[in-house]
């Protein structure tokens, strides 16, 4: 399969490259990205040589002016041109020790690059020669499994995942964003080695994690991080939702799965991060307020106050921002049951003005919210809840005007 290089980039590489005389690959998610008709802006480039040198050269020759940010000890550079982020790396054969993330790294061919990449979807690579197209090379199957939309690793999954224990995460990531098969070999690989998910950084861990929410449908991540004990590691309040208590022959339903089908119902609205991860967290204090009454069942009073009170300790662990987006999750949780608790009977004026003014801007946010906690499979109480909430939704138009 040929591949596409008529940008003005890949010609201005292709003389530097001939010019000092190093082969340089275009490779990965752009190469993977631009197959799949997916938008990208970071082309990521393996140069067989000095990589940092060759991005120099290569800011110089577009313009003078350009800042070349480089790390010595990695063999990265990385520049802007135009919407572009453009990164270089040294081609590496690489292995990592046990306990750390800083590799032992030797130079090495393009293939040996290939091979230490994640995943054979991203490990597709294309030399850039100056023609405007060029076969791309392919040692693991990548277009097939690009066709295939199946998720598998270059090499033995067990040593991906060691060298690099976000790769799970960028598994499961992949395959809920991109709605890909993940290889059951590479799931049971992943289930092996959760635990090692411990020694990356909670801010790589939060990076995929968001990644995982944006996607279209993120039960589906969430899901597998579950059941491959990599959730309880890094979010451990989530999984306590998971689970049904049952007494005297009557259960609660299982709140992780409540709150999965909350997070995809707001997901078909909107994509706003915040606003999804007020859905994660609306009904996180339900483990701690879970009782038990012989006349009213299973209750959860107060969930809504201490779930808002955990989130800046939730967010101040997973490295989240402490800032408005915090105070944002915070108020929607707080809030998460007040529209609906506005039955018809008692929408007053008053009740609905509190709300507004509680809510203030966020207003719109928590209905959205609201309307998505609705997940009863009782179609007579969601007709009930549904009409009440138009009710709720015409005084909240009325009395704003
Ligand atoms: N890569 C890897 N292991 C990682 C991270 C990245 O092997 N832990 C390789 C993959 O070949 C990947 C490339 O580096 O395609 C670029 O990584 P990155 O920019 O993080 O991801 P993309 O694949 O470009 O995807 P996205 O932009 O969606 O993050």
């Amino acid at each position: 399969m040929k591949f596409d290089l008529t940008h003005d980039i890949f010609k201005t590489i292709a003389e530097v490259s001939n010019e000092m005389g190093i082969p340089v690959f275009v490779v990965g998610g752009f190469v993977r990205d631009r197959i799949l008709g997916r938008s990208c802006k970071d082309i990521d480039f393996v140069c067989v040589g000095d990589s940092i040198s060759f991005a120099k050269e290569c800011a110089r020759v577009i313009d003078p002016k350009i800042n070349v940010s480089y790390f010595k000890n990695f063999g990265t550079a990385m520049f802007r041109y135009e919407d572009l982020e453009i990164e270089f790396v040294g081609a590496r054969k690489e292995s990592y020790s046990t306990n750390s993330r800083k590799p032992d790294v030797e130079q090495g061919t393009i293939e040996d690059d290939q091979l230490r990449r994640d995943f054979t979807i991203n490990a597709l690579a294309v030399e850039i020669t100056g023609d405007t197209e060029s076969e791309i090379i392919d040692p693991f199957n990548g277009l097939q499994d690009l066709e295939q939309q199946i998720i598998k690793t270059p090499t033995d999954p067990d040593i991906t995942f060691s060298d690099d224990p976000l790769r799970m995460m960028r598994a499961i990531r992949f395959s809920s964003q991109l709605k890909f098969d993940i290889d059951p070999d590479v799931m049971k690989a992943i289930e092996r080695n959760s635990s090692r998910i411990q020694i990356v950084s909670m801010e790589r861990i939060i990076d995929e994690l968001n990644k995982i929410i944006l996607s279209p449908k993120p039960s589906v991540g969430f899901d597998m991080l579950f059941k491959s004990g990599v959730l309880k590691l890094i979010f451990p309040e989530m999984v306590q939702l998971y689970g049904v208590d049952v007494k005297n022959g009557i259960g609660h339903k299982d709140n992780f799965y409540h709150t999965l089908k909350v997070l995809d119902n707001v997901a078909e609205k909107s994509d706003d991060l915040w606003l999804r991860w007020a859905a994660i967290l609306h009904d996180i204090a339900k483990p701690a307020t879970k009782r038990f009454d012989d006349e009213s069942g299973w209750t959860f009073h107060g969930h809504e106050f201490l779930g808002s009170k955990m989130v800046p300790s939730i967010f101040r662990r997973l490295k989240l921002p402490l800032n408005d987006k915090m105070k944002f999750v915070k108020k929607l949780v707080l809030l998460h049951l007040r529209p609906i608790s506005l039955t018809s009977e008692n929408i007053t004026d008053s009740a609905v003005r509190r709300l507004l003014f509680e809510a203030g801007d966020d207003i719109d946010a928590l209905m959205q919210l609201c309307e998505a906690d609705i997940t009863s499979k009782n179609k007579q109480k969601v007709q009930r809840y549904l009409k009440n909430f138009e009710l709720v939704r015409e005084r909240l138009k009325t009395v704003e005007e």
